[in-house]
């Protein structure tokens, strides 16, 4: 049936979907709206398959419930749900991929707190099984402001929790196993034998922290039953609908348990722990974080030490704010590196025109062409492989990472949930120095560029600007502000500082010590204290 519905203002997806307060997904229509703007940018949906699946989160089964009435009055071919309406969100790329799906709807606010009270989200995924580039989420918010009417039938609720084929108006409504043609897709790429051989050694502990979120399932099965890791090495195993009312951020902040594990004199060999669903990763060894930037060039390092990596990687690529890490690897590989804006959408077209084997962000995401998404346990199970194959300890393997390559010292300081009024002051500071920094030397350090960084996209040509404002330095030293894209209320500032370190007497120094005369030029930039009202950073990683 055809209800009339009138548009709401703020259907305008940011970094990854759209991303609102749980109460405001529950407004009549406010769902529905959304879903029939992405199903009206779709010419080919009559007849075609969906993914659907989400983290978990609460109001997840009750979205889902919307979806597949609307996709049935859309005349959708077939929905593929994940059992109990969850799927991780590499999961769901890989489904859209194995199953030559028209796209996917990921219903997640990754590491957004959940419940009543929290986030929700809703992101569409491309035939490619990743995100859907820009200007389709454009598309679909221009509808989106015009919208008059849905379409969504009239039926009882499909029974999620069992696996089944059933028919809807039409539509086939398939549930799946939510795990099992992942963990075989890990199990085609990585070596299996050898990391189950290094977890049988009595020195080393593992420890994989899930978060309460969606990567517990997918860890017991992977982890636990194909490669013998000990149920109670894989803790917050069971997904809760508000993530046991934590924060599902993989982050020295949010995986508090982990990390006193791994600081301890007891500390397991290897930690690591995964978001809320399930794409971002952090690794630790005993008493040693590795940060994301470090992590991407370790992987870019060693990747031909993995059987699906075997043959080298065609290039490899990281978000701007990234540290250059990665590129020095690259530079020494004689592999091309490219650079994008912060956001994993923009890896797309690189992996799908073969440019890049392997990529990577700061904020926690590693990734590579067997997927089209950022991939927790993928990351964790690369890093197993290595470990495997070199018999190393991760802070032995890190170190000498940095004595060959040298080491980017890198932090990210975030100014969350500031007025609005106040981020623009800032960022309306920083542009008007953009023209005459060039030249200018600020203790002792020259500035080689300044500008407002614009990606031209090699492959369709498509330009993004407006992505950060980046002063570079002659010694390679970079100054970066941005505006979060995933935050829900207010603005969140993030700066990004890195400094380059050739001399192997310096690799073991305090991060922010050593980066405090950037930070400090940063503050004398964009005036931080008196703009946004705060003495110092909400979050230091
Ligand atoms: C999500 C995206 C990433 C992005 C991250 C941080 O996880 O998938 O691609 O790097 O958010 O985005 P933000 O705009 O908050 O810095
Ligand atoms: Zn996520």
């Amino acid at each position: 049936m055809l209800l009339k519905t009138t548009p709401f203002s703020d259907q305008k997806p940011g970094t990854s979907g759209l991303r609102k307060q749980v109460t405001r997904f529950q407004e009549p229509n406010y769902l529905p709206n959304f879903i029939q703007s992405i199903f009206n940018c779709l010419p080919d949906l009559k007849g075609a398959t969906l993914v659907v699946g989400g983290d978990g989160r609460f109001y997840n089964r009750e979205a889902i419930q919307i979806i597949i009435s609307m996709a049935a009055a859309n005349q959708v071919g077939k929905l593929l749900i994940g059992q109990s309406g969850v799927l991780s969100t590499p999961a769901v790329s890989h489904l859209i991929r194995s199953n030559n799906a028209l796209g996917g709807i990921i219903l997640s606010a990754s590491h957004n707190p959940g419940g009543p009270d929290g986030d929700f989200g809703v992101k569409y995924n491309a035939s490619n099984g990743g995100p859907a580039p820009e200007s389709f989420t454009d598309a679909v918010f221009k509808v989106s402001q015009n919208i008059e009417s849905y379409e969504i039938a009239d039926n009882d609720p499909v029974d999620l929790e069992t696996k089944s084929t059933t028919e809807l108006d039409g539509m086939i409504v398939e549930i799946v196993d939510s795990v099992s043609d992942y963990a075989d897709l890990m199990e085609s790429i990585f070596d299996f034998d050898k990391i189950r051989d290094l977890i049988s050694q009595s020195d080393f502990k593992l420890c994989f922290d899930a978060m309460s979120a969606v990567t517990g399932p997918y860890a017991k099965e992977i982890l636990g039953n194909r490669l013998g890791v000990q149920a109670e090495n894989i803790i917050r195993a069971e997904p809760l609908e508000d993530f046991g009312g934590g924060h599902p951020d993989p982050n020295l902040a949010h995986a508090k348990e982990l990390v006193e594990r791994m600081f301890s004199d007891q500390a397991p060999a290897f930690g690591a722990a995964s978001d809320g669903d399930g794409d971002r990763n952090m690794i630790l060894g005993a008493n040693c974080y590795v940060t994301p930037s470090d992590s991407l060039a370790i992987l870019a390092a060693n990747a031909q030490l993995v059987p699906g990596y075997k043959d080298g990687l065609a290039g490899v690529a990281r978000s701007m704010p990234t540290s250059q890490a990665v590129d020095r690897v690259a530079e020494a590989l004689s592999l091309k590196c490219f650079e994008t804006p912060t956001g994993w959408k923009f890896f797309g077209n690189l992996l799908d025109d073969g440019r890049i084997t392997l990529c990577g962000e700061e904020s926690f995401g590693t990734g590579s062409d067997h997927v089209r998404e950022k991939d927790g346990l993928w990351a964790v199970l690369f890093w197993l492989n290595i470990l495997a194959v070199k018999q190393q300890s991760v802070s032995d393997l890190v170190m000498d990472h940095w004595k060959h390559f040298g080491r980017n010292y890198y932090t990210r300081h975030d100014y969350e949930g500031i007025e609005t009024s106040r981020a623009d002051e800032v960022f309306n500071l920083l542009e008007s120095k953009l023209a005459d920094s060039a030249g200018k030397v600020m203790s002792g350090r020259t500035i080689k560029k300044a500008d407002n960084f614009a990606y031209n996209d090699p492959v369709d040509s498509s330009v993004s600007s407006n992505q950060g404002i980046r002063f570079l330095f002659e010694d390679g030293a970079r100054i970066i502000f941005r505006k979060s894209g995933t935050g829900t209320s207010g603005a969140t500032l993030r700066l990004y500082v890195e400094h380059f370190e050739s001399d192997p007497t310096r690799f073991e120094l305090d991060t922010q010590q050593v980066l405090k005369d950037l930070l400090n030029i940063a503050e004398e930039l964009a005036q931080l204290t008196t703009l946004t009202g705060r003495e110092k950073a909400d979050v230091i990683t």
